[in-house]
């Protein structure tokens, strides 16, 4: 039933000003998580082939990085380590001078403002690239619980604001909850990667963490991407462990997740736009093929669009020159 001509959405269309006044979705910069890559050694910036104009840097290195980042506006970093010694357990994750506990000294030095989140995983760490401990070629949950708790532990002893674990296996935000809780670090939040899909969108992201699994492949502890109900239970659960922020991953094809998580539980929601997101629009933008700034901005709008209060985004920099 059409009340044409009396209505004619145009009308408010008309002008900038116009569209200004009735636009539902704004992102501010404010809301962005800048992910960093951090090597060992000395005066690395080494460029990553698969996603251009971003950087593997090493410690001494990171204070100008940061405080560039801390300029812009932009609130937080969520860093990301590669190891020079991969061992079967991930050792290095846990080591109190590995690389990022290393990163994290340096960057609150620098810049104490900036909010230091830690990925926890153990896929950077292990020899064979499995984010736990392989037992019988499958990576054993309750055997990777303890590490990951010990990891946690060791970030935030080391000066992080907050955990991000991203390995997917069953009880972790319970076990680091512990931990945290059980040596003083009550007051640090977890930020969970609650529904990770197994993904072919994070390409990239292995080959600059160095993380590809040597065998096999991610779909015994992550998603299946056809899932939906799924994750619920998945947000659920990592609720229920005691989660302070949740997370959904990737962001763009997995916008009505973002939109089911945001209307079934009342808690702060992240999307991580992934690295493989960011590749094909950097492609595209390099052969001239898409307007760069555009589509980022309408990417990260759609995101916040469908419910993310938080965007984990490789172009966080661009986007608060652009906002
Ligand atoms: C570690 C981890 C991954 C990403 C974030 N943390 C890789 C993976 O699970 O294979 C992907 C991020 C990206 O693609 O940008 N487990």
């Amino acid at each position: 039933m059409s009340n044409f001509p009396e209505m004619r959405l145009r009308r408010l269309r008309r002008s900038e000003a116009l569209r200004a006044l009735i636009r539902e979705t704004k992102v501010d910069v404010g809301d962005l998580i800048y992910p960093i890559f951090v090597v060992e050694g000395n005066k690395k910036k080494q460029g990553i082939t698969s996603m251009p104009g971003q950087y593997r840097f090493s410690c001494d290195l990171l204070p100008k990085e940061v405080e560039d980042i801390a300029k812009l506006g932009i609130p937080a970093v969520i860093l990301f380590g590669i190891p020079k010694k991969k061992d079967e357990v991930g050792s290095q994750a846990y080591h109190s001078k590995g690389v990022i506990q290393q990163a994290i000294r340096a960057i609150k030095k620098a810049t104490p403002e900036l909010v230091v989140i830690t990925d926890v995983c153990l896929c950077e760490y292990t020899s064979h690239g499995h984010c736990g401990v392989v037992v019988n070629v499958d990576v054993d949950n309750d055997k990777t619980l303890e590490l990951l708790a010990k990891t946690a532990l060791s970030h935030a002893q080391a000066g992080a604001d907050m955990i991000a674990p991203s390995d997917m296996m069953d009880g972790r935000v319970k076990a680091i909850r512990q931990a945290l809780d059980g040596n003083g670090f009550q007051n640090i939040p977890i930020m969970a990667y609650a529904a990770k899909y197994a993904s072919g969108f994070y390409g990239p992201f292995r080959e600059a963490a160095e993380s590809t699994p040597q065998f096999g492949d991610r779909r015994s502890y992550q998603m299946d991407p056809p899932n939906w109900r799924e994750a619920l239970r998945e947000v659920e659960q990592d609720i229920a462990e005691g989660a302070d922020i949740v997370m959904v991953k990737p962001a763009l094809p997995y916008l009505d997740v973002i939109r089911k998580v945001r209307d079934t539980f009342n808690y702060p929601l992240a999307a991580y736009s992934v690295s493989g997101e960011y590749a094909m629009v950097k492609a595209a933008a390099q052969q001239g093929w898409l307007d760069e700034k555009r589509i980022v901005l309408e990417m990260l709008t759609a995101i916040k669009r469908a419910g993310a209060d938080i965007i984990i985004t490789y172009y966080a920099k661009e986007a608060a020159r652009w906002l």
